[in-house]
């Protein structure tokens, strides 16, 4: 049975709470599709109730912590060397249009280093956590990042620009060359399951750029302790501020750093 800190369960509780309020609007999401103005604006305040949660359950457990979340931006909080970052709703594409895929991301950082991570996929049930230093776990399974070491054999993912986010090209080119060499690339639209995903095992690898802090704080955490590696695309050391991301199994990390940047190059 792996053992939470007092920190985790204070994460997992937040959670849950918000997940609550997101699965029951999730639930309306899909009735809302065919009514004439779309679900956009019940999305946009469920994110914003979701954000509320999260701030006012994880401040009551511990007061004085900052904040930087994705819907209420930065609050700094008396104790500066703790910060909560979180993403309310990661996939919000996908829940507007009623697919059951996006998270709750939350990460702990101390004195500027992620030290705990909670993302939580409300519909599957799927609850991903890691803290650093003691690995990182499926609901209470441990996790370890697959094993597989051919890129012939690898199934990764991506994340695409779409209007107005991101260029086309380098994309394009990363994207043609993984296709050429890999046994399969998604795009499901949730990085923060994207990750979690590597760390789970169940994509070998995943890149991606112009990212926030809060869709990857946890995420990498989470890949870090499952025994993957987590750099920018051209290899240098990531941080939750970086302009892109990949994140990797160990075998597979060095090959799609070569493969990636050949293309770039090319
Ligand atoms: C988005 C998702 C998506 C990624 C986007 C993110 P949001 O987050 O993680 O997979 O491709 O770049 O912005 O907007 O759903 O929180
Ligand atoms: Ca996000
Ligand atoms: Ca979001």
């Amino acid at each position: 049975m792996a053992v939470r800190s007092a920190a985790i369960n204070v994460m997992i509780r937040a959670a849950d709470k918000a997940a609550r309020g997101l699965t029951r609007d999730f639930g309306e999401v899909s009735q809302l599709q065919v009514s004439a103005k779309g679900p956009a604006d019940f999305v946009s305040t469920a994110d914003h109730k979701a954000d509320a949660t999260l701030r006012q359950e994880l401040g009551q457990a511990r007061p004085g912590y900052g904040f930087l979340t994705e819907e209420g931006g930065a609050t700094p909080g008396t104790d500066n060397s703790h910060r909560w970052i979180i993403d309310p709703l990661d996939g919000t594409s996908n829940f507007l249009h009623g697919l059951p895929h996006f998270a709750i991301s939350i990460a702990l950082e101390h004195d500027g280093e992620i030290v705990a991570a909670v993302v939580l996929d409300p519909i599957k049930s799927d609850l991903f956590w890691a803290e650093r230093g003691t690995g990182a776990y499926h609901n209470d399974r441990r996790l370890r990042v697959s094993s597989r070491r051919k890129l012939n054999e690898a199934l990764v993912a991506t994340g695409a620009p779409f209007m107005g986010h991101g260029e086309r090209g380098p994309f394009l080119a990363e994207l043609n060359a993984a296709l050429g060499v890999t046994a399969g690339v998604r795009r499901w639209g949730a990085a923060a399951l994207d990750l979690a995903y590597v760390a789970a095992g169940r994509y070998e690898g995943y890149w991606e750029r112009d990212l926030s802090s809060w869709d990857t704080a946890a995420g990498a955490l989470l890949v870090r302790e499952a025994g993957g590696y987590v750099s920018q695309i051209d290899g240098s050391p990531w941080t939750p501020d970086s302009p892109s991301l990949l994140a990797a199994n160990d075998k597979l990390h060095r090959p799609l750093i070569d493969l990636l940047n050949v293309a770039n190059r090319s």
